[in-house]
């Protein structure tokens, strides 16, 4: 057993990573602004400190507070088109707050870190299946600034020996199969929950981007991964810290759905159409993106037990439709 710090633990990725450290018995504090989160989404057995990142006095005082094993961070702004109206703030504070959050980790002794980095950082990818090699050309703000965090975070460990592990996520997406937790963000920028929320009459009609891509259908093709799929990947690399050189991987299902396979998903789950309407592609919007994930299959034995997309779009949709208004009506169950 050993005790973590989370931050942005009450997020969406965030959360689904502390039920599974709890789930194995680790012990878990959680620090978050609750900007974007739910202290709802914090489960019973989990610590939460409510402060902000960028209060170097907090994060120092929680680190001493408790002894850690090592520290996972989630906490982010992770808006892309926010970042192209507001690239300094996007840069400024996701850069700053992961490296100041690092220096205080090495400085308190805890010598293991997990980024939540992002695929946003290749850009416009030359091959599909992207691997960990793939040239690093971000085109927003957004993919940069995961990039200086995770070159800082090189630094720390060739100068302090901090160990770190930078996922680069592709999609994450769906719920926990057991529907303890879901995602709910505000406002909401995903295609699953936009089309979830679209057919349960929650949300407006979901816009297509795009119909003219170079794909069987016309439209975008991503790679979702599990959210729960996620999480043990985490932990995965949590562990393989223990022993291991810090190291870098690209976390996906490893196959891709367009946007009119994953609105069949969601068709399928609700048993009726989802109202979209079909728009003009959005500027910056690669045709495919497509993770390789052979090195962390290699690496760390992982492997995604949800990859098929209606395990994906079906927990997402059995949350939601129980959820109707997310976390706010969740509120009571779990803050006793
Ligand atoms: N969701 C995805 O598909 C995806 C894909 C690639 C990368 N990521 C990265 O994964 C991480 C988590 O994403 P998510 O979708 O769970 O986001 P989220 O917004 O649901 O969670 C982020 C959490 O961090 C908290 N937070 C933000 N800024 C903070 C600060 N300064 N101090 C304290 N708490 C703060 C928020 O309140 C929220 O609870 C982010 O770093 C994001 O860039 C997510």
């Amino acid at each position: 057993m050993a005790r973590y710090l989370v931050t942005g633990g009450a997020g969406y990725v965030g959360s689904h990573v502390v039920l599974a450290l709890l789930e194995r018995g680790d012990d878990v504090v959680v620090l978050d602004s609750l900007r974007q989160g739910h202290r709802s989404a914090v489960l019973p057995g989990a610590e939460l400190v409510v402060g902000d990142l960028s209060d170097r006095r907090t994060v120092e005082e929680v680190l001493a507070g408790w002894r850690f094993e090592g520290v996972l961070h989630f906490a982010a702004l992770s808006l892309v088109g926010e970042s192209m109206r507001e690239p300094l703030r996007y840069i400024a504070e996701n850069v700053g707050n992961t490296l100041w959050l690092a220096d205080a980790a090495v400085r308190a002794g805890v010598m293991r870190f997990v980024l939540s980095s992002t695929a946003a950082l290749f850009g416009l990818p030359q091959r599909i299946p992207i691997d960990e090699e793939e040239t690093k050309g971000p085109v927003s703000p957004y993919g940069e600034s995961k990039l200086m965090a995770e070159r800082g975070l090189e630094w720390a460990d060739r100068i302090h020996g901090l160990r770190s592990a930078s996922l680069r996520y592709f999609n994450a997406a769906g719920a926990d199969p057991g529907g303890r937790l879901g995602e709910d963000h505000d406002p909401e920028t995903h295609l699953i929950p936009n089309a979830v929320n679209a057919v349960l009459g929650l949300g407006p009609p979901l816009t297509v981007f795009g119909t003219d891509y170079d794909t069987p259908d016309g439209t975008a093709i991503r790679d979702y991964v599990h959210v729960a799929d996620l999480a043990d990947a985490h932990l995965r690399v949590l562990d393989r810290l223990k022993d291991g050189p810090s190291c870098r991987y690209n976390v996906g299902s490893g196959t891709g759905a367009s946007v009119l396979e994953v609105i069949a998903a969601v068709e399928r789950a609700a048993g009726k159409p989802v109202p979209h309407t079909l728009g003009p592609r959005r500027a910056g919007d690669p045709a495919v993106l497509v993770a390789s994930n052979d090195k962390l299959r290699r690496e760390t034995g992982w492997a995604p037990k949800l990859g098929a997309l209606d395990d994906i779009v079906g927990t997402a949709y059995a949350w939601r439709a129980r959820n109707p208004q997310g976390y706010r009506g969740v509120l009571a169950e779990n803050v006793a």
